[in-house]
C-alpha cells in the first residue's frame, strides 16, 4: 500500500525508526528498517512536518505494542520504500495539542496553515463544512432556492459602518461591501422567488470582539406570504435538522418565546444565557418611599431599582469586587451597592440607610441567606437591567471558577426574543433609530401609534438566542411603499432627498406588487463556534482577522502604490 502524509514524530529504537505519519484523518505508525540506500538517505532528513511517501505492508501489531489511544493503534505499516516529498523547516511553534495553545495567538495566525494542521483546528473546519451541508440539505428540502447576491453594493445609511470600494470606472464614486444582503433578498421577493437562502458573506467595519469578525457568514433567508409563526417554525426545524445531523441530538421544540421586556427584567440582557438562574429581582415598590436617596431618587425620576443575588459568592475577594464595580461603572453605573451575608450578619455600605421593613423585604425577595451577596442597580430601566445582566454573567464566571456553578456547553437553551420596540431613541443623535433595521414592519395593531407615540410601537422582529449568544435576527418587513417612506422620513427623520438617493429603487420596487415577506439571518460563524464549543469566532474561520482587522498570514491590509491610488482618483493624506 501507499501512504502519504506529514511526519508527526520520529522515534529511533536502535536503528529501527518509528514514524507517526499524519494525514487529516489521523496518525499511522510506520516502521522503517534501515538498510536500503533510498531509505537511509531519506532518514537523514526526517524532520517533523516534512511530507513523506511510504510504500509497504499493513501489519497487525504485536499484542504488547497495540496503542489503544490511536484509532489505527492495532496496525502499523512496515515500510518497503520511503520517499521524502518535501522537507520542512523546523516549525515556528510546536504543533502538539497542549503545547500549541501556550504560544501566542498572533504567531499561530501568522502561520495559520500550520495551526490548521492541528487536529482540533481541522475538526473545526470539518464541523463547519458538515453544518453548511446540513443547512443546505434542510433548506433545499423546504423549497428554498440558493441565490448569490452581489458583494459590491452601495453605501446606505442606518446600518453598521461600511467598507468602501472606490470605482475606477466611475470616478469619485464608491461601492460599499454589503453589510448583509438585506435589500437584495427583499428584491428577490419582489421578483417572485418566494423562498431564498444563501450562505452569505457580509462585511462590517465594526470594532471587533471575540464574537465579531469584519467579514463573516450568515445563513441568510427570506420568504414571501408568511407571518412570524411560519418563520419560527421553519427555523426551529432547521436548527433541529442541523443538531440532529451534526450533534446527534434531538432539540426540544418549539423554542420558548420571551418578550424583550421580560428578558431584560429577568436576565438584564436581550441575549440571555438561561443555563443558570440567578434572575434579577425588581424592587421598585419596596424603595418608593425609601430614606436611601440613591434608590428613592432613581425611582422619583422614573427609573428603577433592581438587584441580583449571586448565591454563594459572599467570599469574593476585594479584587473581584473591585472588578465588578468597574464593570458596572463602565456601563454607566454611579456605583454598585451590595449586601453580603457572612457569619449570620449583613455587611453592606448601604446597610445604615435601610429600614427594618426594607431589610425584611430584601431578605424575602432575594432569598438572601448565609454566603450570598446581592448587587443593586438604581437608575433608568434599560441601563439598570443591562448593568445587573453583566454582573450576573461575571458572577457566574466567578462561581464557575470556584466549582459552584457549571454551564454545560452542550445544554442547548434556545429561545426567541420577541416584541422588541420598533424604534429606540438615540440621545446622542437626538432621534429615533430602528431597533433592528428600517425595513422592519410595525406590529399591525400598533400602527396608529406611529405618529403619536413612536417609542410604544412594537416591531415585528425577533432574535434567536442560544446560551447567551445572539445567533440571529430578522423580521417581517414593510412591503408597502407608503409605509416604508413614512418610516424613513417621518419616524427616523431621514431627509427625503437621502431617502430618494439611497432607497428610491426599493420604494419604486414596492410599487410594483411587492408580496408580504419576512426573513432572518443567522450568524453562521457563531453557530459553528457554539457547536464546536470554541470561545472565539477566529477558531472556526479558516483565515480569520485579528482584533485590529488584520490577516497576519498574508499581511492584509497593506499599502498600495501612488499609481493605484491615482487610477482610483484617490489621494493619500497623512494619518
Ligand atoms: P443582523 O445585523 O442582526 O441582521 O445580523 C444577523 C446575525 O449575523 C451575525 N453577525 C455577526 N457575526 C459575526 N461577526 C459580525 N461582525 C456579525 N454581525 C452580525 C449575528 C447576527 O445575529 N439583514 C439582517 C437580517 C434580517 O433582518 O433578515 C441582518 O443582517 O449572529
Ligand atoms: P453613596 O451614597 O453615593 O456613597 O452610595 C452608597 C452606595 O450605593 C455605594 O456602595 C455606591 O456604590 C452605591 N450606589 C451609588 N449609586 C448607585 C446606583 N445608581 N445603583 C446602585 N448602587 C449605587
Amino acid at each position: 500500500m501507499r501512504l502519504v502524509g506529514w511526519i508527526d514524530s520520529v522515534r529511533d529504537h536502535g536503528g529501527v525508526l518509528f514514524v507517526d505519519l499524519r494525514d487529516r484523518e489521523g496518525l499511522t505508525q510506520v516502521v522503517v528498517h534501515p538498510g536500503e540506500r533510498s531509505i537511509d538517505e531519506a532518514l537523514a532528513h526526517f524532520k517533523p512536518e516534512s511530507v513523506l511517501e511510504v510504500e509497504g505492508e499493513v501489519v497487525l501489531r504485536e499484542e504488547s505494542t497495540i496503542n489503544p489511544r490511536m484509532v489505527t493503534g492495532e496496525v502499523e505499516v512496515a515500510a518497503r520504500r520511503v520517499e521524502l516529498l518535501n522537507q520542512s523547516r523546523t516549525p515556528p511553534f510546536p504543533l502538539e495539542e497542549g503545547k500549541a495553545e501556550k504560544v501566542g495567538e498572533d504567531l499561530r495566525l501568522r502561520y495559520r496553515y500550520l495551526d490548521l494542521r492541528r487536529r482540533r483546528n481541522f475538526e473545526a473546519l470539518r464541523l463547519r463544512h458538515r453544518t453548511a451541508q446540513a443547512v443546505r440539505r434542510a433548506l433545499d428540502a423546504e423549497g428554498f432556492l440558493e441565490v448569490e447576491t452581489p458583494v459590491l453594493f452601495k453605501s446606505t445609511p442606518e446600518g453598521a459602518r461600511e467598507f468602501l470600494v472606490p470605482s475606477r470606472l466611475n470616478p469619485g464614486d464608491c461601492y460599499a461591501l454589503v453589510q448583509s444582503p438585506q435589500q437584495y433578498k427583499q428584491m428577490l421577493m419582489v421578483a417572485g422567488v418566494e423562498r431564498y437562502f444563501q450562505l452569505a458573506r457580509c462585511f462590517r467595519d465594526e470594532d471587533l470582539r471575540a464574537d465579531r469578525q469584519p467579514e463573516f457568514t450568515q445563513i441568510d433567508l427570506e420568504m414571501s406570504f408568511i407571518d412570524r409563526e411560519d418563520l419560527y417554525g421553519l427555523i426551529e426545524r432547521l436548527m433541529a435538522a442541523v443538531w440532529r445531523e451534526v450533534e446527534g441530538t434531538e432539540l426540544s421544540l418549539p423554542f420558548p418565546r420571551l418578550s424583550y421586556a421580560e428578558v431584560m427584567n429577568r436576565y438584564g440582557s436581550d441575549k440571555p444565557d438561561r443555563r443558570f438562574g440567578m434572575e434579577l429581582v425588581g424592587l421598585d415598590d419596596l424603595f418608593a418611599e425609601s430614606a436611601f436617596k440613591v434608590f428613592a431618587g432613581a425611582l422619583a425620576s422614573g427609573g428603577t431599582v433592581k438587584a441580583v443575588n449571586a448565591q454563594g459568592l459572599a467570599d469574593l475577594t476585594q479584587g473581584e469586587l473591585k472588578h465588578l464595580e468597574e464593570t458596572a461603572k463602565s456601563l454607566g453605573a454611579k456605583g454598585l451597592a451590595y449586601i453580603k451575608v457572612e457569619n449570620g450578619e449583613w455587611r453592606s455600605p448601604i446597610l445604615k440607610f435601610l429600614s427594618a421593613g426594607e431589610r425584611a423585604g430584601l431578605e424575602e425577595r432575594l432569598a438572601l441567606k448565609e454566603g450570598d451577596v446581592a448587587f443593586f442597580a438604581a437608575g433608568d430601566w434599560e441601563g439598570s437591567c443591562t448593568i445587573l445582566g453583566r454582573i450576573r454573567l461575571e458572577a457566574a464566571t466567578l462561581l464557575e471558577k470556584r466549582g459552584q456553578l457549571h454551564r454545560d456547553p452542550r445544554d442547548w437553551r434556545f429561545l426567541w426574543v420577541v416584541d422588541f420596540p420598533l424604534m429606540l431613541f438615540d440621545a446622542e443623535e437626538g432621534r429615533y433609530l430602528a431597533a433592528h433595521h428600517p425595513f422592519t414592519a410595525p406590529v399591525e395593531e400598533d400602527l396608529e401609534l406611529l405618529d403619536r407615540e413612536p417609542q410604544a410601537v412594537r416591531g415585528q422582529h425577533y432574535d434567536l438566542v442560544l446560551n447567551g449568544v445572539e445567533l440571529g435576527g430578522g423580521s417581517i418587513r414593510i412591503h408597502r411603499a407608503d409605509l416604508q417612506k413614512k418610516v424613513f422620513e417621518e419616524v427616523l427623520g431621514l431627509d427625503p432627498q437621502v431617502v430618494e438617493d439611497r432607497f428610491g429603487y426599493l420604494l419604486e420596487a414596492f410599487s410594483y406588487g411587492a408580496p408580504p415577506h419576512g426573513g432572518i439571518a443567522l450568524g453562521f460563524d457563531r453557530l459553528v463556534a457554539l457547536l464546536a464549543d470554541r470561545a472565539s469566532l477566529r477558531d472556526v474561520v479558516a483565515f480569520p482577522k485579528t482584533q485590529k482587522g488584520q490577516d497576519l498570514m498574508a499581511a492584509a491590509p497593506g499599502s498600495v502604490t501612488e499609481r493605484q491610488l491615482r487610477d482610483l482618483y484617490l489621494q493619500a493624506v497623512e494619518a
